[in-house]
């Protein structure tokens, strides 16, 4: 089986070969393509997975290449992992909105719109592409924001594209250790879009055991999102948010304690990893310690801001082992390619599934998995307080999608001043000067 990476000169990509080489079934993956339009990250990449691989026998082989066609044909799956613009970008988007008094983040409110604005392009061309090339080809989308990126390349793929997060894995898993039952045997009741849904309920047997945890302060109180969001509030809504949600029920106290952080997240990550890249220019540099290092040290780091405003200390050590993306990734293709039937939460488009929303929004719910794809299996309404939320946001990203295919300025506009922590139309006219302003990947916003 052919998998290729876009995005493969990308530092999550050790992950996902570290997750290949421990298959050892029947039909795995014998073969990954990297594709990159930077050669030099490509350079770097391969030497880390080729530390990665010795003494692997059957290793998977590694090919890198900067030619897309090349890097598309005979795919049997496609993961998509790309950052427009790069971290500079991302650290831009940060600083724009913070500039406004907004909230600057990869894909929460202004600073995700503005992500989505500059990806959604890039990502409707990447699945033309795939349409042409490698039409049977499976695409498994891990671009952030990940959600709209999904629906926009799910217009010409249909459900041929499925997107992944492992937020709300990390969250299912942290609840069942927190209740001690085994993660594998719960179902969890999950619903929203990404990085913006619930925990409703944890199922062992058929019993909810979510319940037993809302009424045990104590037990609540020990985990990361009970920290981060306070007993109080997760026993008054019912419910476990993703961390996500940190930035809208807490938004003032995230946002400046985001503008008064020396550096922002993408600027922190965007030195990082100049460093990292520039010493595996060093041929005598250890490749893997250096990668291994540098993702340790952005594991614990990780929405560290979020954390100090709720004065939660140091994360959990079990959530800073990986075992999130690359996990989630490897048992959905595992699942395709050999039809066993598995429950994963996804980002597929919605059928039926929340009816508040159209039929090609795409959601984020649990998924049956088989060679036929991702079905979302049916779920409870979500709550007013969580419809509000779910339906202001995928109106803000159909505007995003409209203003990608459009170009028009006002849609650009409409996007921002939309968004619930926007609060002001004048503000999202100012966003919408700054960032095209800073983004040359947005120029193409010049129709009124
Ligand atoms: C979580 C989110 C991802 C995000 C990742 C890394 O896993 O679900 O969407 O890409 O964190 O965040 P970072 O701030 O380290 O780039
Ligand atoms: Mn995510």
């Amino acid at each position: 089986m052919k998998l290729t990476i876009l995005g493969g000169g990308g530092f999550r990509v050790p992950l996902v070969y570290g997750a290949l080489l421990a298959d050892r079934a029947e039909g795995r993956v014998t073969a990954v393509t990297l594709y990159d339009t930077d050669a030099d990250r490509l350079t770097a990449m391969a030497r880390v997975l080729a530390d990665q691989a010795e003494g692997v026998p059957d290793a998977p082989a590694v090919l890198a290449t900067t030619e897309l066609d090349e890097a598309l044909r005979g795919a049997d799956f496609i993961f998509s992992a790309i950052r427009v613009g790069g971290l500079e970008g991302r650290a831009a988007d940060e600083r724009v909105a913070l500039g406004e008094g907004v909230l600057g983040q990869e894909t929460v409110g202004a600073g995700g719109i503005a992500y989505g604005l500059r990806t959604v392009p890039v990502a409707v061309e990447l699945a033309r592409r795939i349409a042409r090339l490698a039409p049977h080809a499976w695409v498994i989308n891990f671009t952030n924001p990940a959600g709209l990126v999904t629906e926009a390349m799910s217009r010409h793929l249909g459900d041929r594209v499925i997107g992944i997060c492992d937020s709300p894995v990390g969250l299912g898993r942290r609840i069942a250790r927190t209740l001690g039952v085994d993660p594998e045997r719960a179902r969890i009741d999950y619903a929203g879009l990404n990085h913006l849904g619930w925990v409703r309920g944890l199922h062992v047997d058929g019993r909810d055991e979510l319940p037993r945890l809302l009424a045990d302060p104590r037990l609540l109180g020990s985990f990361e999102e009970g920290k981060l969001f306070g007993t109080d509030w997760l026993q008054s809504l019912g419910a476990i948010p993703n961390e996500y949600l940190h930035y809208y029920y807490f938004n003032r106290e995230a946002v400046r304690a985001y503008q008064d952080a020396e550096q922002t997240r993408g600027a922190f990550l965007r030195d990082q990893q100049e460093g990292f890249y520039a010493r595996m220019k060093d041929p005598a540099a250890p490749a893997f310690p250096a990668w291994d290092q540098t993702r340790a040290e952005r594991e614990a780091t990780y929405m560290s801001e979020n954390r100090e405003v709720a004065g939660v200390g140091e994360r959990d050590e079990s959530d800073l082992e990986s075992g999130g993306y690359e996990q989630v990734a490897l048992a959905l293709m595992r699942a395709v390619a050999r039809d066993e039937r598995t429950s994963l939460i996804l980002n597929v488009r919605n059928r039926s599934t929340l009816s508040v929303l159209d039929a090609d929004a795409v959601i984020e719910v649990p998924c049956l998995v088989d060679a036929n794809g991702a079905r979302p299996v049916s779920v409870d309404p979500l709550p007013y307080h969580a419809v509000g939320l779910v339906t202001a946001v995928k109106a803000v990203e159909r505007a995003v999608l409209d203003a990608a295919a459009s170009g028009s300025r006002a849609t650009a506009v409409q996007a921002f001043a939309l968004h619930p922590l926007v609060d002001s139309v004048s503000v999202a006219r100012r966003l919408v000067d700054g960032y095209t302003k800073v983004h040359p990947g947005l120029a193409y916003l010049n129709r009124p």
